[in-house]
């Protein structure tokens, strides 16, 4: 496996195996790698015989007071595990190379509708600094797929959408949440929990799988079932930002009895915050 930082490095690589006429899989990460990431890299293994992995925190996606100078960066570590699932190619460059005029002032992409409502109302701006920094990857790296966890499930349909807009020829695959043993999404945030709070952290998946069985059991009140998924967390000492039922696609509020749905939801418990999502 080749580590690399900057563009033109990069971009000789993606241009030989363009030329080879080899398909180029793409996994985007911000590194602390776990199973959750491995998963990602191991679909992507086999949907083309090139695999380019990214590691970069970035920026632009975290807001003020956010965890952007504490998040974990465990370079060495992420590349030895990457090599062993057979990487060929992992990019991780500065801040400066990816943002050459400054974050302040950068071109930006904007994905209105997905990206509003949900993590937006307490992450504001997050779905932009998040398509910015993707498309920027994706014209560096020019997959013909790339690989997303459904973890992150406003994220990928975001990224979905921006790559209808854009009329790019890249795939964009969903791969299911991979869970810790008691249901808890993996998570490189997970961490940030101490030890009561991580014995607590998996209601929030319990929560979920509770409203995604009442709705399939017939019950009609989505606002109800929300309300009370809300309550629930908050008594057991998470502060939840928001339980919603929504289309799975568009991530707009569903009437009730309409399909694709998605349970979707997002707390904080001590110092983290946790996401996590269940189909129907
Ligand atoms: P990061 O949080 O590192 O996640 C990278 C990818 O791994 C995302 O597609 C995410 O959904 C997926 N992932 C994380 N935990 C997972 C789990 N438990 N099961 C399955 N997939 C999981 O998401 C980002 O980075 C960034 O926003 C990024 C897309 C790289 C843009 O900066």
């Amino acid at each position: 496996m080749r580590t690399l930082a900057s563009v033109e490095d990069l971009r000789a690589a993606i241009q030989a195996w363009r030329r080879a006429a080899e398909r180029i899989a793409f996994v985007p990460t911000m590194g602390d790698l776990h199973a959750g990431h491995l998963a990602l890299v191991r679909h992507a293994r086999s949907r083309a015989p090139r695999v380019v992995v990214s590691v970069f925190v970035n920026p632009t996606q975290f807001g003020p007071g956010e965890d952007f100078e504490a998040y974990p960066r465990t370079l060495e570590s992420d590349a030895s595990q990457l090599a062993q699932e057979g990487v060929d190619l992992l990019f991780a460059p500065e801040v400066e190379t990816l943002y050459p005029g400054g974050t302040e002032a950068t071109t930006q992409i904007d994905v209105p509708q997905v990206s509003r409502g949900l993590c937006d109302d307490f992450r504001p701006g997050h779905f932009a600094g998040v398509a910015t920094v993707v498309a920027r990857l994706f014209n560096l790296v020019q997959p013909d797929v790339a690989v997303f966890g459904e973890k992150d499930y406003q994220q990928l349909a975001v990224i979905r959408r921006m790559v209808r807009d854009l009329c790019w020829p890249i795939g964009i695959d969903g791969v299911p949440t991979v869970r810790e043993a008691d249901g808890l999404a993996m998570s490189s945030r997970n961490r940030y929990l101490d030890a009561a709070e991580r014995a607590r952290a998996p209601l929030l998946y319990q929560t979920l799988c509770k409203v995604a069985a009442a709705v399939r059991e017939g019950q009609r009140d989505y606002r109800e079932l929300e309300r009370e998924a809300m309550e629930k967390l908050a008594a057991a000492g998470f502060q939840p930002e928001y339980v919603a039922i929504r289309h799975a696609q568009t991530l707009q509020a569903l009437e009730t009895g309409q399909r694709p749905a998605r349970v979707l939801a997002a707390a904080r418990l001590g110092r983290a915050r946790l996401i996590d999502n269940v189909g129907l």
